[in-house]
């Protein structure tokens, strides 16, 4: 089976009432972590690259391990572009073979927004390839731009339809509370599910994406702390709050922290217990497990998508 776009996996997650994982991939022992716990789960994945990840490893060699990874699997796999802040960047990602891709001119305005999402969903729907965009403005880090609480901006329902109808993207990306990175909340946290059910009414059908949504597992915290680490504050989305997500018109949920904190854990952990190691695949192999042990209890426990492929 080639790289498959979203729509096929979209439809079955929405009326199935579980979520497609999208998990973000920098490198090959992230990539298998993650493939082997798609294979051992049975389920559908999206792997996400960013434009930060492209430039760290070149699209061209993740692209090949994502095709290595196919061709491994038999899975159903989306090679998705995470937060495509132009045009051209969509553009390159499409001509590189890209499944699918997102468009986040959400910091422009309204009519902008649509303006450069309409360009996107033209050129890759030309090429079969879908479309992912985003209307209001998450908190938290996002390539390297801090965008504090304050000036998060929920999603407007009332501006979903019209936004949907003159783009024609096929998932968008909302703004009810989640947010980037693994330093999330001060407070408790706080889904607006009452913006999430209104815009599943005036949409319906319409898969709903939600970035932001790592867990910060307190377990991964811990073992950072233990073992020469600071991530004293960190804090994401409870579970069950992603797991009421899930089964809702959210399709798509997006995941990087709780990786980069499961692959961190497990080599600090090692360092510490074996101070004379320095073969790369002596700490490597661990990491890549622990990222297969949590992707295995997201596709289960969070999303529901086991079984599904
Ligand atoms: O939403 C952002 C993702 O976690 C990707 O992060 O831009 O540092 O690769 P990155
Ligand atoms: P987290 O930082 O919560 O993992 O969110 C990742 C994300 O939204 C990637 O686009
Ligand atoms: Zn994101």
């Amino acid at each position: 089976m080639p790289l498959v776009n979203t729509t096929e996996m979209f439809k079955k997650a929405y009326t199935g009432g579980y979520a497609i994982g999208a998990f973000n991939v920098n490198n090959m022992e992230i990539i298998q972590g993650i493939v082997e716990a798609a294979k051992i789960e049975k389920a559908p994945i999206i792997l996400q690259v960013s434009a930060g990840a492209r430039k760290y490893a070149n699209p061209k060699y993740l692209k090949k391990l994502v095709e290595a990874a196919v061709e491994d699997s038999g899975l159903p796999i989306a090679l998705h572009l995470d937060h495509g802040d132009s045009f051209e960047l969509c553009k390159s990602a499409i001509d590189d073979g890209f499944s699918s891709v997102m468009i986040d001119a959400s910091h422009h305005s309204f009519e902008e927004n649509i303006k450069i999402t309409s360009e996107v969903v033209k050129y890759a729907h030309e090429r079969g390839i879908t479309v992912e965009a985003e209307l209001g403005r998450l908190a938290g880090i996002e390539d390297d731009v801090n965008v504090s609480e304050a000036d998060a901006v929920y999603t407007d329902p009332g501006q979903v339809e019209e936004f949907v109808k003159r783009t024609g993207v096929d998932s968008l990306a909302i703004a009810i509370g989640t947010s980037h990175g693994a330093f999330k909340f001060k407070g408790e946290a706080k889904l607006r599910f009452d913006i999430l059910e209104d815009i599943s009414k005036r949409v319906p059908n319409f898969p709903i994406v939600l970035h932001g949504a790592s867990s910060v597992l307190p377990e991964y915290v811990k073992i950072i702390q233990e073992n020469g680490g600071n991530m004293a504050g960190a804090k994401g989305i409870p579970e069950d709050m992603l797991r009421t997500a899930a089964k809702s018109a959210v399709c798509k949920i997006n995941i990087d922290s709780d990786l980069r904190m499961a692959f961190t854990a497990a080599i600090r952990q090692h360092f510490n217990a074996n101070p004379s190691h320095f073969d790369p695949r002596q700490y490597l192999a661990p990491a890549r497990s622990l990222i297969t042990e949590c992707v295995r209890h997201k596709l289960v426990d969070v999303l529901g998508c086991n079984g599904k492929a």
